[in-house]
Parts: C-alpha cells; structure tokens; sequence
C-alpha cells in the first residue's frame, strides 16, 4: 500500500498515475469518490444537512473505475462522469461534501473494500492518516497555492474545460482551507509520511523519488 495524501493540486494526481503504472499497482484517486457522491448529490437536489436522503442515496449508488487503453474513467451508477465530476458546481460544493461524517464514514468503508487484496496506491487527504494507518509508504506532496492554481487551469484545459487562474487559486486556497480544518480527517501530514515539496520539481523527479522509496521499503522486506 502507497498512500499519497495533499492538498488539491499538488500532483497526486498524476503521480500516483504514474507510479501505479510504474509498479503494476492499481490506483485509487479517492477524491473521485468524494466527488461521485457530490455529483449525485447536487443531481438529487440533496441538501447538506438531509442525513436521511444522503444515507437513502449511499444504499443506491455504485462507485468503480475502469480503465482503457491507459484511460482511466470513474463510473458512478454504471454512467461514465469521468468529465462531470471536474465540472465547477462539483468543485465548489465538494469540500463542504467531505466534511459530512454520513459520507466519510460510508467512503471509508468503500475505500477500504476497494483496495481489499490488492497492491494499491491510493491517493487522497486522509490515507496515511485514516484510511489505511499501516501503509507501507507514505508520502505527503505538497506546492505553493500559486503553481497548484496555474496546474490546475492547465489540467482542465485539456479536459476541455475554461477556468481563469484567478478563479483556480481563489478555488485552491478556499478548498486548502475547508480540507485542512474540518473536525473529520482533515488534510494533515502523516507523523510518519516523507514529504515532498513538488513547487519547482518535474513529475518525474517527484515520481523518482517515490519509487526510490518503495524500492527502499522492498529492500528492508527481503533482508
Ligand atoms: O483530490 P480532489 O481535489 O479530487 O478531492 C476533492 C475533494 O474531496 C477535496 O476537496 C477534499 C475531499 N477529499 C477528502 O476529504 N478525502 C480524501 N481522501 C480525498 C478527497
């Protein structure tokens, strides 16, 4: 188990692509997850506050990746919303989403589930924390508000989607702020994570980096 945790931005994404493919290791993007359940909320109109209909829509929503040709797609009830769950309105509501202890409390359990028995790198805020304490590597990235808000205009252009980088940093920083402060797993560096400051590093720097620290790990195993 790798596990990448970090606010949003700061290439988990894209690293623990990499380093999954790397490795031959399945990769988790849990804040996916959260955004599935986000999605289905603002398309029921389920208000923040309705613990009933939230517990209602956990009982019939089915959450899973697939992969194509190297295409990573997340399916929410068998519906492919690997470009919806990117859109603004579930940016904006997303973090608000995470702080719910009805929707953390049923992602875990999913998570956990998800990763049962496999060699997995799961990426998130919580992983080395929460999810899974006793991962094997664990790794906190990090970058300044500024590079996260420009990577961000750039990853959503080639998804298609305009956003200004005013609008990204000020979505960075409000999100920063929610993710790191909520009374349930908040963003914070594992005791025991390696951190990693990826502001002025290239991804395959930071993805070197972590792949010398599983190799580190697999040495100790075997001697
Ligand atoms: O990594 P991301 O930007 O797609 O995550 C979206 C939101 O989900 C983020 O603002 C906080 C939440 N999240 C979380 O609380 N715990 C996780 N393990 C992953 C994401």
């Amino acid at each position: 188990m790798v596990a990448i945790d970090g606010p949003a931005g700061s290439g988990k994404g894209t690293v623990a692509e990499l380093v999954s493919r790397k490795l031959g290791f399945m990769n988790i993007d849990t804040g996916a997850t959260f955004r599935c359940v986000t999605l289905a909320m603002l398309e029921n109109n389920i208000k923040l506050e309705d613990d009933e209909k939230i517990a209602k829509l956990f009982k019939e929503i089915d959450i899973h990746f697939e992969e194509e040709n190297e295409d990573k797609k997340v399916f929410l009830n068998n519906i492919d919303v690997t470009k919806k769950i990117r859109m603004k309105q579930v940016n904006d509501f997303v973090s608000p989403v995470a702080t719910l202890k009805i929707v953390r409390e049923n992602l875990l359990y999913l998570q956990r589930k998800m990763a049962e028995g496999k060699n997995v790198v799961m990426e998130g805020r919580d992983i080395g924390t929460v999810v899974f304490p006793n991962a094997d590597v664990k790794i906190y990235l990090v970058a300044s508000a500024e590079v996260r808000a420009k990577r961000r205009v750039k990853q959503l252009k080639t998804k298609g989607i305009e956003c200004s980088y005013e609008e990204a940093l000020e979505n960075v920083r409000t999100r920063d702020k929610i993710d790191s402060t909520r009374e349930l797993a908040p963003l914070k560096m594992p005791e025991d994570a390696t951190y990693i400051d990826s502001s002025n590093k290239t991804i395959e720097e930071v993805v070197n980096e972590v792949l010398e620290l599983v190799n580190q790990k697999r040495n100790k195993f075997e001697n």
